[in-house]
């Protein structure tokens, strides 16, 4: 059973916590949390676009906090979902030795959008594109528990 699922982007302020806050707006029952591969933002809420175009769609990410992905996070959570593929090569080369965790790409969820990685908006501007992504991604994930 998955009861515990971890969201992982690069800077853990624009997609990771979109994820977060999307997924756990399913109310689901599952714990949810996200992290960054990078600790740049450790400690600050999601960017101000990002909050203000997920506000638009009805969720609050104003509460959150960035954190650094790590090692213990293999043991922590049952799910690691990763929103491109370098963060997925920055996950895997932290698992550790003999860890089962399933770690996987987030958009593996969504096949219907034909996407394979969640474009980052830090850089893209398209904030609503990605939520879009994350959305569809966030109800099949929620369909598949
Ligand atoms: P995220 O986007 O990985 O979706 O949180 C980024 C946010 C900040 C930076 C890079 C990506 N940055 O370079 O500061």
């Amino acid at each position: 059973m998955t009861s515990r699922i971890l969201f992982v982007c690069l800077g853990n302020i624009c997609r990771s916590p979109a994820a977060e806050g999307v997924f756990r707006a399913l109310d689901t029952g599952v714990e949810v949390d996200s992290a960054g591969t990078a600790g740049w933002h450790v400690g600050t809420p999601p960017y101000g676009p990002m909050q203000a175009a997920a506000l638009a769609r009805g969720y609050d990410l104003s509460m959150l906090r960035a954190r650094q992905f790590g090692s213990s996070d293999f043991t922590r959570f049952d799910l690691i979902l990763a929103m491109d593929g370098s963060n997925l090569a920055e996950i895997e080369a932290r698992r550790p030795e003999g860890n089962m965790t399933r770690v996987q790409l987030f958009t593996d969820y969504a096949p219907e959008t034909g996407m394979d990685h969640v474009p980052d908006p830090y850089y893209t501007r398209d904030f609503d594109g990605a939520l879009d992504l994350i959305e569809a991604a966030a109800r099949g994930l929620a369909a598949r528990l």
